[in-house]
């Protein structure tokens, strides 16, 4: 027994159990684990056959991806898959939980495939910017045919037990470890499987798989793995399987250096490193959450009963009017409707969440909850006497939440006599869409609330991310100042469309421009007019727009027009003609602007403001605020967030650049003394 693997006999089976923490992650070590204990149940001749499985959730989660940039080492687990093909005995893995990636590889090099009832394979590699790189993409096709085996690899999702059983990967289902064994010994005794992918041949042709990727090359958006996906499948038609595996590897080596799959890298691990909190250890305990309260059922009170709803808590909402509460139901019911109508529910789990929810116009319907979020309109003086009124009905240790996007939650925290209890929980609009959330951490928040609250954020299926208090919080207040440079490079001499086509050509989903169009722009002329002169933005275009009534696309014009409702803008010559007259009244000489000034003014004011939040302690460290931007605000996950761009751009280019605008634009391009830090160790 290692903390690798354990063996023991069962009978005549060689059971080799992989129990590398946390994950099974098929690592150098582990492969080199199980390829000795392969070699000496082989060699005992007490042992007929061999069983390979894993323990708890986990079979294996494939591949490590820490050794994609730390360098891998034979043997390969190519090589550990070809030990098992050759093997003198039987092997038979036994699925346990998760197969993905290499892990499902490993399984399918083995002689014969049982699943336990929890068991679900997966080629996630996809989501990686990658193809498998183990004989997925030559062996499953023979396994189960080309179509079905190309969809398993671009879709990147996980199949049931139940599934894998019907498309004829495994052999077998049963529920318990030991109900397996029982039943893989009686089959030996009827003969050994026989049944390697690698011996199969594929049927049909590969004309057969064009139905099955073309909505997924369409969406790809030029990125490279799914077209190369299509290739290895088509490969495994016709060409000899070795010389497939050969291609797979070389093609899974150079897709992996690509800029998408490091950034895609990047990612993955940054969501999961900014669950860690520097002072509020793993085992900081966490309060139960069964039963949870909203107040508010607008839009965002709607959405947020529904995640709450979803994840299986009971939920009380809560609206001062009767008609505002019926018509806030019927908002979460509309909400579960169009879940249904994309068939993304069915209408049995649909009416079992909505059951969960009801509503109530007194607040004292809260006294039991564990939880309240508070939606409501977004003023301090309502939501300070909202947290007033719950400091006297909450039991002791509710969790008392606010979803405010940009007031100070120590303010609020401040109207109840239990500013430990209160949190900020920041969800973004669709709220029951919108992977991020922001947790805001008070002054006096305790630790176990934080840590309740963050653990909630995946319950709720949301990628949460602890940030502090200050204004606009991080996303809000870098996203700000990121559309602040947008309207400052229109001044000076660049057109809405030239900046929208710029930065969604880099991979934003939209342009800010058409975004502004998107959300209306009498949104953010209201918060403007609300801050009053001390507003620090030159948003003077825009609020000419709003009061002009070009609203949006809900007028059909903003920046941009929408001819009959059109949801694509073109160009406005209006618009352009009133942009010039802002820069003249200004006395600003307009001038030519180059896309690259464009992308990197707008870039670098994130990064600039991202690092002053580090500075400051309202966030971590950078690759949370890249969780922030890929989760929140449309970023392409291909670009890693603005953070790692910066850093594979180069900190100390960055640096000069602000340096530069700051010299040439103004004081709102003060360097981050963190950005100044951090290029010159990068530099070093
Ligand atoms: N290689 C290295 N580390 C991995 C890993 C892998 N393939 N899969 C997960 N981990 C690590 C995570 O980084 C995390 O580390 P941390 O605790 O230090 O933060 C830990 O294992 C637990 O992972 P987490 O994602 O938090 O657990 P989960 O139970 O929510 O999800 C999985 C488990 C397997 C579904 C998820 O981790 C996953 O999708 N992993 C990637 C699988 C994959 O893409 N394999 C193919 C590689 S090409």
């Amino acid at each position: 027994m290692t903390d690798l693997i354990s063996t023991h006999t069962h009978g005549a089976l060689g059971i080799i159990r992989m129990t590398r923490g946390p994950v099974n992650a098929l690592g150098h070590a582990l492969r080199v684990a199980i390829s000795q204990a392969h070699r000496t149940f082989e060699s005992d001749p007490a042992i007929a056959a061999i069983v390979l499985t894993g323990q708890g959730r986990f079979f294996s989660a494939g591949a490590d991806i820490t050794e994609f940039d730390s360098g891998r080492r034979a043997p390969f687990l190519t090589d550990l898959i070809a030990q098992l093909e050759a093997s003198t005995k039987p092997v038979i893995a036994l699925v346990n939980g998760i197969a993905y990636g290499g892990g499902f590889e490993l399984a399918l090099g083995c002689h014969g495939l049982a699943a336990l009832s929890d068991a679900k394979v997966a080629f996630p590699e996809i989501t990686l910017g990658n193809i498998p790189g183990a004989g997925g993409t030559q062996k499953l096709p023979r396994l189960i045919g080309g179509p079905a085996a190309l969809d398993i690899i671009l879709s990147g999702k996980p199949i049931s037990a139940k599934r894998a059983h019907d498309l004829g990967i495994a052999q077998s289902i049963d529920g318990t470890e030991a109900e397996a064994l029982t039943r893989i010994e009686a089959d030996l005794a009827d003969g050994p499987p026989q049944r390697l992918p690698r011996d199969l041949t594929v049927e049909g042709s590969p004309e057969d798989l064009s139905e099955v990727a073309a909505p997924y090359l369409r969406r790809a958006r030029g990125a490279p793995a799914p077209a190369k996906a299509l290739e290895g499948v088509q490969m495994a038609y016709d060409t000899p399987l070795d010389a497939g595996l050969a291609w797979e590897r070389e093609t899974f080596t150079a897709l992996n250096t690509s800029p998408e799959a490091k950034a895609l890298r990047h990612v993955f691990f940054a969501e999961r490193e900014a669950r860690k909190i520097e002072d509020v250890p793993p085992q900081t305990p966490k309060r139960a959450l069964a039963s949870a309260g909203v107040i508010g059922a607008g839009t965002m009170g709607a959405g947020i009963a529904k995640c709450l709803a979803d994840a299986g808590l009971s939920v009380t909402v809560i609206e001062q009017e009767q008609d505002r509460l019926d018509q806030g139901l019927a908002r979460i019911r509309a909400i579960y409707d169009e879940a249904q109508s994309k068939g993304r529910l069915s209408k049995a789990d649909a009416e079992a969440r909505l059951a969960r929810i009801s509503g109530s116009t007194s607040m004292d319907a809260l006294c039991e909850a564990d939880i309240v979020v508070e939606a409501v309109f977004e003023a301090m003086d309502i939501k300070r006497s909202v947290f007033a009124a719950l400091d006297k009905i909450c039991k002791p240790g509710a969790i008392l939440a606010t979803n405010t996007s940009t007031l100070d939650v120590n303010e609020i925290a401040a109207a109840t006599s239990r500013p430990e209890d209160v949190i900020g929980l920041h969800f973004f609009s669709p709220a029951h869409i919108m992977k991020l959330l922001e947790v805001v951490r008070a002054d006096k928040t305790a630790p176990d609330v934080i840590a309740t609250a963050m653990a909630l954020g995946p319950r709720l299926g949301k990628v949460p991310v602890l940030v502090g208090v200050c204004d606009g919080f991080a996303g809000n207040r870098m996203f700000i100042n990121f559309n602040r440079e947008a309207q400052i490079l229109i001044e000076e001499g660049a057109l809405p469309w030239q900046i929208d086509a710029v930065l969604s050509d880099w991979g934003l989903a939209m342009g800010p421009l058409a975004v502004m169009d998107l959300a209306g722009l009498d949104v953010g002329y209201r918060i403007r007019q609300a801050r009053g002169p001390q507003s620090p933005y030159p948003f003077t275009t825009a609020d000419r727009l709003a009061e002009a009534g070009h609203l949006g696309q809900k007028t059909g014009r903003g920046w941009y027009l929408y001819p009959d409702g059109a949801r694509r803008g073109q160009p406005d010559p209006e618009v352009e003609t009133l942009i010039k007259a802002v820069s003249q009244e200004k006395g600003i000489t307009r001038r030519e602007i180059s896309d690259e000034e464009i992308l990197h003014r707008c870039l670098w004011q994130l990064v600039n403001t991202g690092y002053q939040i580090i500075e400051e302690g309202i966030a971590q460290r950078p690759s949370d605020l890249d969780v922030i931007f890929v989760n929140g605000y449309g970023f392409p996950k291909t670009r890693g967030g603005p953070m790692f761009f910066a850093e594979q751009t180069g900190l100390a280019r960055v640096a000069a650049d602000v340096r530069r605008f700051h010299a040439e634009i103004g004081a709102h391009w003060t360097p981050s003394a963190l950005l100044l830090e951090q290029a010159e160790t990068a530099d070093a």
